[in-house]
């Protein structure tokens, strides 16, 4: 009955090949394609009829009337961190943490793990680091962490027991490219392994009612037997994202069972380790010049929750033909089109000259609105012009020089006022039908020229 057959896969990108060649047919990777030992439709069939004998329909209940209270939800000690996964974990859930390296995700984790285990037990699996390492690393943090365990091993069935016979709140794995089963002949770090090895740890995270908080490195090409391929296993994804060179770090949920995907927290990485940070706006915008040229305000969007920053323009003369369009934070593309669209419509060119966009505190910014904040920038280095101090523009630009409206326009002007804003410059679409909360002096916009109109009138206001 029982039909195994033979398949590849590759180790690189996980595509499944009939049989095995030098080359991934989908990635182009050059041997990666391993064996593995797979379970027939039929087999799978026959093992599911096994365990559902025909005659025992499945329970049916109605929507409404599913009892229970909602989730038990724990905090970690990391308001942030509680806030990504949707009010703190949930118990017997499983959430990966992704990152590159040095990122700072055994620091989370310890910190988080630390905090519970002043009350609960909590068990940190280490097979990146000694457990001297990792009692170091938490003296160095001050952490006073009485029920925390660690586990220096590598081997997941060895693993699994200790987890099933403590019960702990919580179970740190780091990372998962370390852990190998048994029941895999592939090495560790494959994806075999990697899946083999997740499933198995979900399995045990509802069985025994930890929660397991997996970590993840992301390789450096990003597909590479990363975290990628396990995030279908699990319930919550969570990315540890942000420049090494900046001390920022912003944790992401990509997705979550247990709460709002697309959620954000910002930490910044301290000498003592992570630390909140309650509210980024403040710390962004802490150490802007004012009265220079080249620099803008925005309000853009952190997952679900605004965020005002400051985009920086330099623009100057071509030291190469073709000149310079180098930016740092936003689409590059995109700048080369804000550029024409600028040079026709602006009444200015930026035509042989080199043009350097930069979002400050090594923030990516990937929507649209930064088009009206990274044009002014560009306006007021080239005119070499300060822009108002409490100014703040968002919106799109589209190629006939409109400013469109964007997504959340209300919040963000109220981030804007929150922080002491008063000059605002705003698509059309984005001013709320019935009157504005906003104070101050709001510029409604529907293109560029306008945009450019109102702020030579306040420079003018402010000079007068
Ligand atoms: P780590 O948590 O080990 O990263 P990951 O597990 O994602 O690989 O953090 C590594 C970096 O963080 C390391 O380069 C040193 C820095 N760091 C601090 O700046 N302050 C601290 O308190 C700690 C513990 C680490
Ligand atoms: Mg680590």
């Amino acid at each position: 009955m029982s039909r195994l057959s033979t398949a590849y896969r590759c180790e690189a990108c996980g595509a499944e090949a009939p049989r095995w060649a030098g080359r991934c047919p989908e990635c182009g990777a050059w041997n990666t394609l391993i064996e593995e030992t797979r379970v027939t439709k039929a087999h799978a069939r026959s093992a599911a009829k096994a365990a559902h004998p025909a005659g025992h329909p499945a329970d049916v209940q109605m929507l409404d009337e599913v009892e229970g209270d909602r989730e038990e939800r724990h905090a970690t000690g990391l308001g942030e961190l509680d806030r990504v996964l949707g009010g703190g974990f949930v118990p017997g859930s499983v959430v990966l943490v992704g990152g590159d390296p040095g990122i700072g995700k055994s620091t989370l984790l310890l910190q988080a793990g630390a905090y519970l285990a002043r009350q609960e037990p909590v068990i940190y699996v280490s097979g990146e680091e000694s457990p001297l390492q990792v009692a170091s690393r938490s003296r160095r943090l001050g952490l006073d962490c009485p029920h925390l365990s660690l586990v220096a091993e590598t081997h997941l069935e060895t693993i699994i027991p200790v987890i099933q016979k403590a019960s702990p709140r919580m179970v740190v794995i780091d990372s998962i490219q370390t852990v190998y089963s048994d029941r895999v002949e592939s090495a560790p770090g494959s994806v075999t392994q990697l899946r083999e090895s997740t499933a198995a740890l979900v399995r045990l995270a509802k069985t025994t009612g930890s929660a397991l908080f997996i970590i993840g490195h992301v390789t450096k090409e990003g597909a590479i037997a990363g975290p990628r391929v396990l995030e279908h296993l699990v319930d919550t994804v969570l990315y540890f994202e942000n420049d090494l060179g900046s001390r920022y770090r912003i944790i992401r949920s990509v997705k979550n069972r247990y709460g709002a995907a697309n959620e954000t927290g910002i930490f910044l990485m301290a000498e003592n380790g992570l630390r909140e940070v309650r509210n980024p706006s403040a710390i962004f915008l802490s150490s802007r010049l004012e009265g220079v040229s080249g620099s803008a305000v925005t309000v853009t969007r952190e997952g679900n929750r605004p965020l005002l920053v400051e985009v920086q323009a330099l623009v100057d003369d071509a030291q190469s033909m073709p000149p310079r369009r180098i930016t740092v934070g936003t689409d590059s593309t995109r700048l080369s089109l804000l550029l024409a669209i600028f040079n026709r419509h602006s009444g200015q060119s930026v035509a042989g000259r080199d043009v350097f966009v930069n979002v400050v505190g090594g923030l990516r910014i990937n929507e649209t609105a930064v088009d009206l904040p990274v044009l002014l920038a560009v306006w007021s280095s080239l005119t070499d012009r300060p822009l108002p101090k409490d100014l703040v523009a968002f919106g799109e630009v589209g190629l006939n020089g409109e400013i469109r409206p964007v997504f959340g326009g209300e919040e963000r002007l109220r981030e804007s006022v929150k922080h002491g804003f008063k000059k605002g410059l705003v698509p059309r679409g984005n001013v709320a039908r019935q009157g504005h909360e906003a104070a101050g002096d709001l510029r409604v916009v529907t293109r560029l020229t306008e945009c450019l109109q109102a702020v030579e009138d306040w420079l003018q206001d402010a000079s007068a």
